[in-house]
Protein backbone atom coordinates (compact mmCIF):
# COMPACT_ATOMS: atom_id res chain seq x y z
CA UNK A 1 0.00 0.00 0.00
CA UNK A 2 0.92 3.17 -0.87
CA UNK A 3 2.09 5.92 2.15
CA UNK A 4 -0.89 8.46 2.87
CA UNK A 5 0.76 11.76 3.16
CA UNK A 6 -2.33 13.39 4.95
CA UNK A 7 -1.51 14.11 8.22
CA UNK A 8 -2.84 12.23 11.81
CA UNK A 9 -4.46 15.56 13.03
CA UNK A 10 -6.25 16.31 9.82
CA UNK A 11 -7.39 12.74 9.70
CA UNK A 12 -9.10 13.41 13.31
CA UNK A 13 -11.27 16.34 12.07
CA UNK A 14 -14.47 15.72 12.57
CA UNK A 15 -17.51 18.35 11.58
CA UNK A 16 -18.90 20.01 14.22
CA UNK A 17 -22.73 19.92 15.40
CA UNK A 18 -23.31 23.52 14.91
CA UNK A 19 -22.86 23.12 11.43
CA UNK A 20 -23.94 19.86 11.26
CA UNK A 21 -27.40 21.24 12.69
CA UNK A 22 -27.64 24.11 10.42
CA UNK A 23 -26.92 22.55 6.89
CA UNK A 24 -29.75 20.63 7.12
CA UNK A 25 -31.90 23.32 7.20
CA UNK A 26 -30.04 26.84 6.08
CA UNK A 27 -31.90 29.39 4.11
CA UNK A 28 -35.27 27.59 4.30
CA UNK A 29 -38.19 29.93 4.97
CA UNK A 30 -40.32 28.57 7.51
CA UNK A 31 -37.05 28.16 10.06
CA UNK A 32 -35.97 30.47 12.26
CA UNK A 33 -32.50 30.60 12.63
CA UNK A 34 -30.72 30.76 16.21
CA UNK A 35 -28.27 28.80 15.40
CA UNK A 36 -25.30 31.06 14.28
CA UNK A 37 -23.46 34.09 16.35
CA UNK A 38 -24.77 36.39 14.33
CA UNK A 39 -27.66 38.75 14.24
CA UNK A 40 -31.17 38.92 11.80
CA UNK A 41 -30.13 42.52 10.94
CA UNK A 42 -28.71 43.27 7.08
CA UNK A 43 -24.61 45.13 7.85
CA UNK A 44 -25.87 48.90 8.01
CA UNK A 45 -26.42 50.83 4.80
CA UNK A 46 -23.42 53.62 6.03
CA UNK A 47 -21.11 50.49 5.74
CA UNK A 48 -22.24 48.76 2.46
CA UNK A 49 -22.46 51.80 0.88
CA UNK A 50 -18.23 52.41 1.88
CA UNK A 51 -17.86 49.07 0.24
CA UNK A 52 -19.41 49.59 -2.74
CA UNK A 53 -18.20 53.28 -3.69
CA UNK A 54 -14.81 51.21 -2.57
CA UNK A 55 -15.33 48.73 -5.45
CA UNK A 56 -16.77 51.44 -7.48
CA UNK A 57 -13.30 53.35 -7.36
CA UNK A 58 -11.54 50.16 -8.45
CA UNK A 59 -10.04 49.20 -5.19
CA UNK A 60 -10.15 45.55 -6.40
CA UNK A 61 -6.31 45.04 -5.85
CA UNK A 62 -3.89 43.63 -3.71
CA UNK A 63 -3.33 45.78 -0.70
CA UNK A 64 -0.90 45.89 2.01
CA UNK A 65 -0.68 42.20 3.39
CA UNK A 66 -1.50 43.15 7.07
CA UNK A 67 -4.10 45.78 6.27
CA UNK A 68 -4.02 49.50 4.49
CA UNK A 69 -2.65 51.62 6.49
CA UNK A 70 -5.57 53.81 7.40
CA UNK A 71 -7.72 50.82 8.57
CA UNK A 72 -4.99 49.98 10.90
CA UNK A 73 -4.96 53.43 12.48
CA UNK A 74 -8.50 53.59 13.03
CA UNK A 75 -8.23 50.34 15.15
CA UNK A 76 -5.90 51.99 17.00
CA UNK A 77 -8.31 54.31 17.55
CA UNK A 78 -11.09 51.96 18.61
CA UNK A 79 -8.55 50.66 21.49
CA UNK A 80 -7.99 53.92 22.30
CA UNK A 81 -12.37 54.55 22.78
CA UNK A 82 -13.17 51.87 24.38
CA UNK A 83 -10.25 50.18 26.58
CA UNK A 84 -8.21 53.76 26.68
CA UNK A 85 -4.73 51.69 25.10
CA UNK A 86 -2.83 53.16 23.02
CA UNK A 87 -2.08 49.87 20.67
CA UNK A 88 0.78 50.84 18.15
CA UNK A 89 -0.25 50.21 14.35
CA UNK A 90 3.29 48.14 13.88
CA UNK A 91 1.16 45.42 16.33
CA UNK A 92 -2.32 45.42 14.26
CA UNK A 93 -2.77 43.22 11.45
CA UNK A 94 -5.34 42.14 9.68
CA UNK A 95 -4.91 38.38 8.45
CA UNK A 96 -8.69 38.19 7.04
CA UNK A 97 -11.55 37.10 9.22
CA UNK A 98 -11.13 37.42 12.97
CA UNK A 99 -11.24 32.81 12.77
CA UNK A 100 -7.97 33.24 10.72
CA UNK A 101 -6.06 35.45 13.35
CA UNK A 102 -6.97 32.43 15.55
CA UNK A 103 -5.61 30.48 13.39
CA UNK A 104 -2.43 32.84 12.91
CA UNK A 105 -1.90 32.90 16.43
CA UNK A 106 -1.88 29.01 16.71
CA UNK A 107 0.52 28.63 13.77
CA UNK A 108 2.56 31.18 15.24
CA UNK A 109 2.96 29.36 18.39
CA UNK A 110 1.92 25.54 18.18
CA UNK A 111 4.35 22.96 16.35
CA UNK A 112 3.24 19.38 16.28
CA UNK A 113 2.79 17.92 20.44
CA UNK A 114 2.73 21.22 22.22
CA UNK A 115 -0.64 21.68 23.58
CA UNK A 116 -3.04 24.47 24.40
CA UNK A 117 -5.12 25.36 27.35
CA UNK A 118 -8.52 26.37 26.21
CA UNK A 119 -11.47 27.63 28.69
CA UNK A 120 -14.88 25.44 27.77
CA UNK A 121 -17.61 25.88 26.89
CA UNK A 122 -16.04 27.63 23.88
CA UNK A 123 -17.21 27.73 20.30
CA UNK A 124 -15.97 24.73 18.57
CA UNK A 125 -13.63 26.13 15.72
CA UNK A 126 -10.75 27.26 18.16
CA UNK A 127 -9.61 24.31 19.50
CA UNK A 128 -10.83 22.61 15.61
CA UNK A 129 -8.19 25.09 14.86
CA UNK A 130 -5.39 24.09 17.31
CA UNK A 131 -6.30 20.21 16.33
CA UNK A 132 -5.62 21.57 12.76
CA UNK A 133 -2.14 23.13 13.44
CA UNK A 134 -1.17 19.89 15.53
CA UNK A 135 -1.42 20.99 19.07
CA UNK A 136 -3.05 18.62 21.62
CA UNK A 137 -6.32 21.00 23.27
CA UNK A 138 -7.01 20.61 27.26
CA UNK A 139 -9.68 21.72 28.27
CA UNK A 140 -10.12 23.83 31.64
CA UNK A 141 -13.81 23.73 32.46
CA UNK A 142 -15.83 26.73 33.74
CA UNK A 143 -17.48 25.28 36.88
CA UNK A 144 -21.54 26.28 36.88
CA UNK A 145 -22.64 27.06 40.12
CA UNK A 146 -26.66 26.56 40.05
CA UNK A 147 -26.96 27.45 44.11
CA UNK A 148 -25.18 30.82 43.79
CA UNK A 149 -27.42 33.42 43.95
CA UNK A 150 -27.55 34.40 41.17
CA UNK A 151 -26.04 31.75 39.11
CA UNK A 152 -22.98 31.89 37.59
CA UNK A 153 -20.21 30.62 35.55
CA UNK A 154 -16.84 29.98 37.12
CA UNK A 155 -12.96 29.32 36.55
CA UNK A 156 -11.12 27.40 38.56
CA UNK A 157 -7.67 28.78 38.14
CA UNK A 158 -5.61 26.77 40.19
CA UNK A 159 -6.99 23.90 38.29
CA UNK A 160 -6.40 25.35 34.72
CA UNK A 161 -2.86 25.78 36.00
CA UNK A 162 -2.17 22.76 36.78
CA UNK A 163 -3.10 21.52 33.14
CA UNK A 164 0.12 23.50 31.57
CA UNK A 165 3.29 21.57 31.58
CA UNK A 166 6.17 22.11 29.39
CA UNK A 167 4.82 22.17 26.25
CA UNK A 168 1.89 24.11 26.65
CA UNK A 169 2.18 27.15 24.01
CA UNK A 170 -0.52 29.02 25.13
CA UNK A 171 -4.07 29.57 27.03
CA UNK A 172 -6.80 30.52 25.19
CA UNK A 173 -9.75 32.96 26.82
CA UNK A 174 -12.80 34.07 25.53
CA UNK A 175 -14.03 36.74 27.27
CA UNK A 176 -17.05 37.52 27.23
CA UNK A 177 -17.39 33.74 25.94
CA UNK A 178 -19.19 31.95 23.39
CA UNK A 179 -21.38 30.05 24.23
CA UNK A 180 -21.64 31.22 28.07
CA UNK A 181 -21.32 35.02 28.25
CA UNK A 182 -18.96 34.29 31.30
CA UNK A 183 -16.36 37.73 31.61
CA UNK A 184 -13.46 37.08 32.64
CA UNK A 185 -12.28 39.75 35.96
CA UNK A 186 -9.61 41.73 36.04
CA UNK A 187 -8.20 40.28 39.18
CA UNK A 188 -8.35 36.76 37.11
CA UNK A 189 -6.51 38.21 34.34
CA UNK A 190 -3.35 39.56 36.31
CA UNK A 191 -3.20 36.32 38.03
CA UNK A 192 -2.89 34.25 34.37
CA UNK A 193 -0.69 36.96 33.27
CA UNK A 194 1.78 36.40 36.11
CA UNK A 195 1.68 32.79 35.49
CA UNK A 196 1.94 33.01 32.13
CA UNK A 197 4.82 35.84 32.11
CA UNK A 198 7.01 33.04 34.74
CA UNK A 199 5.94 30.06 32.42
CA UNK A 200 6.74 31.76 28.87
CA UNK A 201 3.15 30.95 27.82
CA UNK A 202 1.44 32.97 25.58
CA UNK A 203 -1.97 34.07 26.08
CA UNK A 204 -4.61 34.59 23.52
CA UNK A 205 -7.57 36.36 24.35
CA UNK A 206 -10.38 36.49 22.65
CA UNK A 207 -12.28 39.69 23.04
CA UNK A 208 -14.62 39.34 19.65
CA UNK A 209 -17.80 40.31 21.89
CA UNK A 210 -15.62 42.70 23.90
CA UNK A 211 -18.24 45.59 23.59
CA UNK A 212 -20.95 43.52 23.79
CA UNK A 213 -21.42 43.81 27.65
CA UNK A 214 -24.59 44.77 29.86
CA UNK A 215 -22.82 46.40 32.77
CA UNK A 216 -22.94 49.63 31.14
CA UNK A 217 -19.25 49.26 30.87
CA UNK A 218 -17.70 50.29 27.03
CA UNK A 219 -16.09 46.83 26.99
CA UNK A 220 -15.32 43.85 29.37
CA UNK A 221 -12.02 43.97 30.85
CA UNK A 222 -9.26 43.72 28.15
CA UNK A 223 -5.57 42.10 28.31
CA UNK A 224 -4.79 44.93 26.22
CA UNK A 225 -5.05 47.30 29.29
CA UNK A 226 -2.92 45.37 31.77
CA UNK A 227 -0.16 44.12 29.81
CA UNK A 228 3.40 45.95 27.62
CA UNK A 229 3.89 45.93 23.88
CA UNK A 230 5.77 42.75 23.83
CA UNK A 231 3.97 40.37 26.10
CA UNK A 232 3.55 37.26 24.49
CA UNK A 233 -0.12 38.48 24.22
CA UNK A 234 -2.49 37.77 21.14
CA UNK A 235 -5.87 39.98 20.85
CA UNK A 236 -8.22 38.53 18.55
CA UNK A 237 -10.84 40.64 17.06
CA UNK A 238 -13.79 40.98 14.82
CA UNK A 239 -16.20 43.28 13.23
CA UNK A 240 -18.71 40.69 12.59
CA UNK A 241 -20.12 40.32 15.76
CA UNK A 242 -20.67 44.19 16.95
CA UNK A 243 -21.22 45.80 13.18
CA UNK A 244 -23.49 42.70 11.81
CA UNK A 245 -20.92 42.17 9.33
CA UNK A 246 -20.32 38.35 9.81
CA UNK A 247 -20.47 37.12 5.63
CA UNK A 248 -17.79 40.09 5.39
CA UNK A 249 -14.99 37.76 6.84
CA UNK A 250 -12.94 40.28 8.35
CA UNK A 251 -11.36 41.17 11.61
CA UNK A 252 -7.96 41.76 13.31
CA UNK A 253 -5.02 40.33 15.27
CA UNK A 254 -3.09 42.58 18.14
CA UNK A 255 0.47 40.80 18.70
CA UNK A 256 3.70 41.51 20.15
CA UNK A 257 5.69 44.28 18.70
CA UNK A 258 8.72 42.00 17.73
CA UNK A 259 6.98 39.97 15.62
CA UNK A 260 5.79 42.82 13.35
CA UNK A 261 7.89 41.14 10.36
CA UNK A 262 6.79 37.76 10.82
CA UNK A 263 3.08 38.93 10.78
CA UNK A 264 3.85 40.34 7.20
CA UNK A 265 5.22 37.16 5.95
CA UNK A 266 2.54 35.00 7.48
CA UNK A 267 -0.37 37.74 6.14
CA UNK A 268 0.86 37.45 2.75
CA UNK A 269 1.49 33.15 3.37
CA UNK A 270 -1.88 32.58 4.60
CA UNK A 271 -4.67 35.00 2.17
CA UNK A 272 -2.39 37.60 0.90
CA UNK A 273 -4.40 40.16 3.73
CA UNK A 274 -7.82 40.37 3.57
CA UNK A 275 -10.21 41.42 1.14
CA UNK A 276 -9.56 44.83 -0.08
CA UNK A 277 -13.03 46.40 -0.97
CA UNK A 278 -14.20 44.98 2.57
CA UNK A 279 -11.50 46.64 4.75
CA UNK A 280 -13.58 50.50 3.25
CA UNK A 281 -16.31 48.97 4.93
CA UNK A 282 -14.63 48.05 8.06
CA UNK A 283 -13.07 51.24 7.88
CA UNK A 284 -16.53 53.47 7.75
CA UNK A 285 -17.42 50.45 10.76
CA UNK A 286 -15.06 53.23 12.89
CA UNK A 287 -16.53 56.11 12.03
CA UNK A 288 -18.84 57.49 15.38
CA UNK A 289 -22.08 56.42 12.76
CA UNK A 290 -19.95 52.90 13.54
CA UNK A 291 -20.11 53.37 17.18
CA UNK A 292 -23.33 54.71 17.31
CA UNK A 293 -24.60 51.87 15.62
CA UNK A 294 -22.45 49.28 18.47
CA UNK A 295 -24.61 50.88 20.73
CA UNK A 296 -27.83 49.99 19.24
CA UNK A 297 -26.57 46.60 18.56
CA UNK A 298 -25.73 46.11 22.45
CA UNK A 299 -29.46 47.76 23.18
CA UNK A 300 -30.73 44.61 20.73
CA UNK A 301 -28.85 42.13 22.51
CA UNK A 302 -29.77 43.61 25.66
CA UNK A 303 -33.78 43.42 24.98
CA UNK A 304 -32.99 40.03 23.24
CA UNK A 305 -31.62 39.00 27.00
CA UNK A 306 -34.84 40.21 28.60
CA UNK A 307 -37.14 38.11 25.93
CA UNK A 308 -34.86 35.36 26.65
CA UNK A 309 -35.12 35.44 30.64
CA UNK A 310 -38.88 36.25 30.42
CA UNK A 311 -39.49 32.58 28.68
CA UNK A 312 -37.18 31.45 31.32
CA UNK A 313 -39.27 32.41 34.32
CA UNK A 314 -42.23 31.05 32.90
CA UNK A 315 -40.35 27.25 32.42
CA UNK A 316 -39.84 24.67 34.72
CA UNK A 317 -37.34 22.69 32.44
CA UNK A 318 -35.34 25.30 30.80
CA UNK A 319 -33.17 27.48 32.97
CA UNK A 320 -29.24 29.21 32.28
CA UNK A 321 -26.82 31.33 33.52
CA UNK A 322 -27.66 35.08 32.60
CA UNK A 323 -24.80 35.81 30.68
CA UNK A 324 -22.81 38.94 31.36
CA UNK A 325 -21.94 39.45 27.74
CA UNK A 326 -21.78 38.54 24.19
CA UNK A 327 -25.19 37.43 22.67
CA UNK A 328 -26.07 33.63 23.58
CA UNK A 329 -27.75 32.57 25.82
CA UNK A 330 -26.97 28.94 26.52
CA UNK A 331 -30.08 26.71 27.75
CA UNK A 332 -30.08 24.17 30.17
CA UNK A 333 -32.64 21.66 29.42
CA UNK A 334 -34.09 18.94 32.20
CA UNK A 335 -34.13 15.92 31.40
CA UNK A 336 -32.29 16.23 27.77
CA UNK A 337 -28.90 13.69 27.23
CA UNK A 338 -28.48 14.51 23.67
CA UNK A 339 -28.37 17.85 22.62
CA UNK A 340 -27.40 17.28 18.92
CA UNK A 341 -30.08 14.49 18.44
CA UNK A 342 -32.50 17.70 19.92
CA UNK A 343 -30.98 20.05 17.95
CA UNK A 344 -32.07 17.72 14.64
CA UNK A 345 -35.48 17.60 15.54
CA UNK A 346 -35.49 20.82 16.35
CA UNK A 347 -35.31 21.41 12.58
CA UNK A 348 -37.49 18.73 11.12
CA UNK A 349 -40.24 19.01 12.83
CA UNK A 350 -39.87 22.16 15.21
CA UNK A 351 -38.94 24.65 12.34
CA UNK A 352 -36.21 26.56 14.70
CA UNK A 353 -32.38 26.02 14.51
CA UNK A 354 -30.30 26.29 17.77
CA UNK A 355 -26.67 24.90 17.92
CA UNK A 356 -26.26 21.42 20.06
CA UNK A 357 -24.67 22.07 23.39
CA UNK A 358 -22.13 19.31 22.84
CA UNK A 359 -20.67 21.03 19.62
CA UNK A 360 -18.65 23.31 22.93
CA UNK A 361 -16.51 20.95 24.02
CA UNK A 362 -17.21 19.76 27.42
CA UNK A 363 -19.82 21.92 29.80
CA UNK A 364 -20.79 20.66 33.20
CA UNK A 365 -20.10 17.66 34.46
CA UNK A 366 -23.41 17.15 36.49
CA UNK A 367 -25.49 17.04 33.22
CA UNK A 368 -22.72 16.94 30.30
CA UNK A 369 -25.08 17.13 27.39
CA UNK A 370 -28.49 19.29 28.80
CA UNK A 371 -27.98 22.43 26.87
CA UNK A 372 -28.17 24.13 23.08
CA UNK A 373 -27.15 27.44 22.37
CA UNK A 374 -28.86 30.27 20.62
CA UNK A 375 -28.07 33.57 19.60
CA UNK A 376 -30.50 36.04 21.18
CA UNK A 377 -29.51 39.65 18.96
CA UNK A 378 -32.64 38.80 16.97
CA UNK A 379 -35.98 40.57 16.27
CA UNK A 380 -37.54 39.97 19.89
CA UNK A 381 -41.09 38.77 18.38
CA UNK A 382 -39.10 36.36 16.04
CA UNK A 383 -37.00 35.26 18.92
CA UNK A 384 -39.87 34.97 21.34
CA UNK A 385 -41.64 32.68 18.58
CA UNK A 386 -38.09 30.59 18.28
CA UNK A 387 -38.38 29.93 22.23
CA UNK A 388 -41.98 29.02 22.38
CA UNK A 389 -41.10 25.99 19.36
CA UNK A 390 -38.31 25.11 21.68
CA UNK A 391 -40.79 25.04 24.58
CA UNK A 392 -43.40 22.84 22.00
CA UNK A 393 -40.31 20.21 21.24
CA UNK A 394 -39.01 19.88 24.87
CA UNK A 395 -42.44 18.70 25.81
CA UNK A 396 -41.93 14.92 23.83
CA UNK A 397 -38.58 14.72 25.35
C1 LIG B 1 -15.29 33.28 20.20
C2 LIG B 1 -15.21 33.56 18.75
N1 LIG B 1 -14.03 33.86 18.22
C3 LIG B 1 -13.91 34.11 16.91
C4 LIG B 1 -15.00 34.05 16.07
C5 LIG B 1 -14.79 34.27 14.62
O1 LIG B 1 -15.33 35.44 14.15
P1 LIG B 1 -15.43 35.71 12.59
O2 LIG B 1 -16.70 35.06 12.12
O3 LIG B 1 -15.46 37.16 12.50
O4 LIG B 1 -14.25 35.10 11.92
C6 LIG B 1 -16.26 33.72 16.59
C7 LIG B 1 -17.43 33.59 15.71
O5 LIG B 1 -18.47 33.08 16.08
C8 LIG B 1 -16.36 33.46 17.96
O6 LIG B 1 -17.53 33.15 18.53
Amino acid sequence: MTRDPVRQSIKALEPNGIGLVAMMGLGEKDLIPLWFGETDLVTPAFIRDAAKQALDDGKTFYQQSRGIPQLREAIRGFHKRTVGVDVAVERISLPGAATLAVVTALQILCDTGDNVVIVSPIWPSIFQAAQMVGAEVRFARLDDDWRASPPSWSLDLDKMFSLCDARTKAIFINSPGNPTGWIMPREQQRAVLDFARKRGIAIISDEVYGTLTFDGKAHAPSFLEITDADDNLFVINSFSKAWAMTGWRIGWLVHPARLEKQLGVITIANNTGPTTFAQYGALAALSPQGDQFRDEMRERCRVGREVVQRFIDGQNRIRWIRPEGAFYGFLHMDGLTDSLAFARDLVTRGRVGVAPGSAFGPSTAEHPDAFVRICFAQDPALLAEGLARIETALAGV
